[in-house]
């Protein structure tokens, strides 16, 4: 997913025009204009919370003009054009059908696939999705037609989703738990609804829906690992604490690690624009997820003929910046030793970030990001398999050994897909 960090600056003016604009077709919709106003202040926040704008624009095209493809393990999605434009866009649009698309998964042009997120967005309430329309309404409409189904037979027949919603679906808004604060029952909220963290942090059934009942254990995307990201000790948040938790989703990096890929994108497009009471309330309910309660695995012993290899490697190629002890250089360098990506069981965003370096993020509170090194030119399958079975295996970590086939197939899906 190529997403276009430029847009949101991009954006403001052009909302904040178009909400003091007489024409604005929200305006007389209902309410007064100060009701109005901060009914499409709040869209603005609630969309931003559901980054919306990152599946709903193409690479250089108009916000939410729609266009974006998104792979799926059945072939091509289009993001759709979800301006006010009345022929292309959703403009003739009624709230309840808004409402249906967001909830169910029901447009006008037939059931929805769940790479838009509906299985979480139908925990949304019915008048946080209303702000959101309000503040659609105050968007430039595009002419822009698209097709957003792009799959194959027979997965580009959307009643079949008629058949994947009954087994993988469970529609219906957030019910606040009364036994816990009302700031876990935010963060819940915000977690399993606008956030839809679960799309890219929870295992995957074979139909591609996220499994409910090992929420947010980590998921394969996109040649990325998602982590765990429970209160799992080793390979989740364990070691975190909240104000860690926090500072990672307001500004990309913290003490332990800085983000890439995917979630480098999440973070600026999406939580380091959340309020502060809104990412404790996120952390709040992060660290209040049971831990998953698998033991860490036995670590490889240092004896062993791959831990010998790696270690060489490692003194050569990584300690200038991951230092010897594996703790790097806070906010620099991420620490290799205890780090949940490193301990993860499956070993994808290791090998990556290896193989094809990685940009850490930049946001508004942090706007220099350090870079990683590719080492693909350099290393072989065997060597970076050796490597990453000592970095997995040493410091106190335990994870199982990286394999040279490992390697070789993520090279090979890399070269493909990037
Ligand atoms: C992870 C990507 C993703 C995110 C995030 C996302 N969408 Fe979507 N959305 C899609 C895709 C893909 C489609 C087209 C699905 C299809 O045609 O079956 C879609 C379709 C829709 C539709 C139906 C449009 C039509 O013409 O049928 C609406 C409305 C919509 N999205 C609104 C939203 C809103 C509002 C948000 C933010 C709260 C949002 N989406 C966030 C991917 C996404
Ligand atoms: C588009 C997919 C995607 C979405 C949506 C997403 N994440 Fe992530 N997340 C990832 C990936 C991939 C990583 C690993 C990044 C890395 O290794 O630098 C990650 C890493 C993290 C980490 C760091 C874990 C660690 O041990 O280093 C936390 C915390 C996190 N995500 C929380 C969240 C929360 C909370 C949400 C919802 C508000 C969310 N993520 C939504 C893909 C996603
Ligand atoms: C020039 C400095 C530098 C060197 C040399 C280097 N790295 Fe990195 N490494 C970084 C930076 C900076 C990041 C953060 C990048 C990001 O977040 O996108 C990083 C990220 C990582 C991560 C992801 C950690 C996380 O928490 O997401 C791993 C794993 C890693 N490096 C391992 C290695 C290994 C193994 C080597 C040796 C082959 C190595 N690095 C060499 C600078 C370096």
């Amino acid at each position: 997913m190529k997403r276009n960090l430029a847009l949101f600056t991009a954006l403001l003016p052009l909302t904040m025009a178009a909400i003091f604009s007489a024409t604005a077709p929200v305006m007389g919709q209902g309410g007064t204009d100060s009701q109005s106003f901060e009914q499409i202040e709040r869209g603005r926040y609630l969309a931003t919370a559901g980054d919306c704008v990152a599946c709903h624009t193409a690479p250089g095209g108009k916000p939410y003009a729609g266009g974006l493809a998104l792979e799926t393990p059945f072939g091509k999605l289009l993001g759709a054009n979800i301006t006010p434009d009345r022929e292309t866009g959703i403009g003739n649009w009624t709230d309840d059908q808004f409402v249906q698309a967001m909830q169910q998964g029901i447009a006008p042009r037939g059931h929805l696939y769940p790479a838009m997120p509906y299985p979480a967005f139908t925990k949304v309430s019915r008048s946080d999705i209303l702000a959101i329309r309000a503040y659609l309404n105050t968007l430039e409409p595009v002419n822009n037609p698209i097709e957003t189904n792009l799959l194959p037979f027979p997965f580009n027949i959307r009643s079949s989703m008629l058949a994947w919603n009954a087994l993988n679906f469970t529609p219906g808004e957030f019910k606040p738990d009364s036994d816990k604060s009302a700031e876990w029952n935010r963060g819940a909220y915000l977690v399993e609804g606008l956030g839809h963290c679960g799309t890219c942090h929870s295992p995957k059934t074979i139909l591609g829906s996220a499994r409910s009942g090992d929420a947010l254990e980590g998921s394969v995307l996109q040649n990325w690992f998602a982590p765990n990201i429970t209160n799992t000790m080793h390979k989740g948040l364990g070691g975190w604490s909240q104000a860690d938790i926090v500072q990672y989703l307001k500004t990309g990096a913290n003490q332990f690690t800085i983000a890439s890929g995917p979630m480098a994108e999440a973070i600026t497009n999406s939580t380091s624009k959340l309020s502060d009471p809104d990412l404790h309330a996120i952390a709040t309910y992060l660290k209040n997820m049971p831990s998953d309660g698998n033991a860490a695995p036995v670590p490889v012993v240092g004896s062993d003929k791959r831990m010998i290899a790696g270690q060489a490697i490692y003194r050569d190629t990584c300690n200038a910046c991951h230092r010897d002890s594996g703790a790097g250089i806070p906010r620099l360098f991420p620490t290799l030793a205890g780090s949940a990506v490193v301990q993860s069981d499956d070993p994808t965003t290791l090998i990556r970030v290896v193989l094809q370096g990685s940009q850490g993020v930049a946001t508004a509170a942090a706007p220099t990001a350090p870079a990683m090194p590719s080492f693909a030119w350099r290393l072989s399958d065997e060597e970076v398999a050796s490597l990453l079975t000592y970095v997995r295996n040493n410091w106190g970590n335990a994870a199982a050994p990286v394999t040279a086939a490992d390697v070789k197939a993520l090279r090979q899906s890399l070269t493909n897909t990037d």
